[in-house]
């Protein structure tokens, strides 16, 4: 199936969405409730965060069951009706595919556990352990019944063993019961470590000692091959696959159309473009250095999945703009740059009203698996606890899972969330963005009209004009347009010399005259219709 390149994409964790049963915790029903506001958007397709049954380790991405919904979220009528609800309204519905790895209170692991003879190779065990260490800090494996098993993330995360082919066929029976369900794909989940070539020691790294042997093998293309031909192709299917650490040249490898593997990846290249090393250690941000790998990324790469947010990612207008003074304008200005970047755009819940990073004020206000791991870890490197803490507030995923600011008291729940509601929810929130036409939210709105209007916008080619310690100029064309972006990423007028003519499409700073000068955080969008000579 060719590769529909119109879509545009909107990414709901489920906890943080809406709770519509007052237990503090967001829901299926909530969901269905704010249908309505997701259609207003104008995207086209919802990618779900895991909704499965689960102990909520790590908020769902452990399943103890693929097929059963979190009673947390709903029941699987509840599922059901979304998925209907949502494709009444043309909006279509992915779900998380978490395979590396399930619960360590699934079924399969339990019995795994007894030694039962089925299912004791699901998993991956060894007398003694080696080198690797997991994604969450620490070694990756634990012990039980004098046996060691793996786990890339954390111990209640064992890795699932890809080497044994009743693994794949439950997997794909999973996958056609959602898909008969009537979704529309998934996004798959860590997809690029799920095989395991060797369990030999790995070369000792600060972070991800052994990964040598488990990123991005020749036997993961093997597993999404077979997937794709026994499962995907029999339905119409959309697939984009979480990929860690991956060059352009392994993207496509992933996504190009005669492998037959993906239809596009997330890659994390632009996301570490503020970071030295790991994302605990942050740097200053320096917008030339996105610049350059965006640049690089739209030029080597057959198809992108773009974003700047989700789940696991501190707040883009937090991180890459200025949530104070220029809070308006940087949060248009990443839209900008979003939507006008060839490729699939992805909004994660909030984004679109500029949500910023959440108000954390001690660590018992994280949540976050992750964050208290790596908090921990922190402590035997010796690290001071102020430091330690700085880094969290900073990078901790808790930062894009706060609850949704539906109005100016919040509105995601009647009592209190499960993770503390941003105080900033009184300005930045649904309801008063809907109704004033300058809103971010109405920016994003008239971006995505604009996608759909105009071809160019996804089949473009992508040229840079110019590309400095701010600005980023750059053209799109097709046969019919040509189409400049140009944005101002810093807290500087700045003066762009050449400029194209051509008819303003959209802009986020309102003023007299539209010259050379650029406000601070201004980014403009000319097009121009060729001329048939
Ligand atoms: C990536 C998911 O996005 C993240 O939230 C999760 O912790 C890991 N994979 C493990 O499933």
């Amino acid at each position: 199936m060719a590769l529909n390149k119109d879509l545009v994409v909107y990414q709901i964790y489920p906890r943080s969405f809406k709770d519509s049963n007052d237990d503090g915790i967001g829901d299926i029903k909530g969901i269905i409730s704010k249908l309505n506001y997701i259609k207003s958007l104008g995207v086209d397709v919802l990618w779900l965060s895991p909704v499965y049954k689960s102990p909520n380790d790590d908020n769902g991405y452990d399943i103890s069951d693929y097929k059963a919904i979190n009673p947390e979220f709903g029941s699987m009528k509840d599922m059901e009706k979304l998925i209907s609800e949502a494709n009444l309204r043309g909006i279509k519905i992915i779900m998380d595919l978490v395979i590396n790895h399930t619960s360590d209170e699934h079924e399969w692991f339990q019995k795994s556990v007894q030694g039962d003879p089925k299912y004791k190779n699901y998993y991956i065990w060894k007398d003694k352990p080696n080198n690797w260490t997991s994604f969450f800090g620490g070694k990756a494996w634990d012990k039980i019944n004098n046996q060691y098993y793996l786990h890339l993330f954390s111990k209640k995360q064992p890795d699932l063993n890809w080497h044994h082919p009743p693994v794949m066929d439950e997997i794909k029976d999973v996958m056609r019961f959602w898909l008969d369900k009537g979704i529309y794909g998934f996004r798959c989940d860590v997809i690029n470590i799920i095989f395991k070539s060797s369990l030999k020691n790995g070369r000792k790294r600060l972070v991800l000692t052994g990964r040598e042997h488990y990123h991005q093998q020749e036997g993961m293309h093997d597993i999404l091959k077979e997937l794709r031909r026994d499962v995907l192709n029999q339905y119409e299917t959309f697939t984009v696959g979480e990929t860690v650490m991956v060059t352009p040249k392994q993207a496509n490898d992933l996504i190009l159309p005669e492998r037959k593997e993906l239809d596009m990846i997330f890659s994390f290249a632009h996301m570490e473009v503020d970071q030295i090393n790991n994302k605990w250690f942050k740097t200053k941000f320096k917008p030339k250095k996105l610049f350059n790998c965006l640049t690089k990324w739209q030029e080597e790469v057959y198809w992108n999945a773009n974003y700047f947010e989700n789940h696991d990612q501190p707040r883009s207008v937090s991180r890459f703009g200025d949530d104070q003074t220029y809070h308006d304008e940087s949060a248009k200005l990443l839209a900008t740059l979003l939507f006008s970047l060839r490729g699939t755009p992805y909004i994660f819940q909030g984004q679109e009203i500029g949500m910023t990073n959440g108000d954390f004020m001690a660590m018992e206000e994280f949540k976050d698996v992750e964050t208290h791991r790596i908090y921990e870890l922190g402590k035997t490197l010796r690290i001071p606890e102020k430091i330690r803490f700085k880094m969290m507030q900073k990078t901790s995923r808790d930062n894009a899972r706060t609850p949704m600011q539906w109005h100016q008291n919040g509105g995601f729940s009647t009592v209190d969330p499960w993770l503390k509601q941003n105080e900033n929810t009184k300005f930045i929130n649904v309801l008063d963005q809907d109704s004033h036409a300058k809103s971010i939210l109405n920016y994003y709105r008239q971006l995505i009209k604009l996608r759909k209007k105009y071809h160019v916008f996804r089949d473009g080619d992508f040229q840079v004009l110019r590309k400095t310690n701010k600005i980023f100029y750059f053209k799109r064309a097709n046969e019919i347009h040509d189409l400049y972006v140009i944005i101002n990423m810093s807290k500087k007028e700045t003066i762009i010399k050449e400029l194209n003519d051509g008819e303003l499409l959209i802009t986020n700073i309102e003023k007299k005259y539209y010259d050379h000068v650029l406000s601070p955080y201004e980014a403009r969008i000319y097009i121009k219709e060729k001329r048939n000579d």
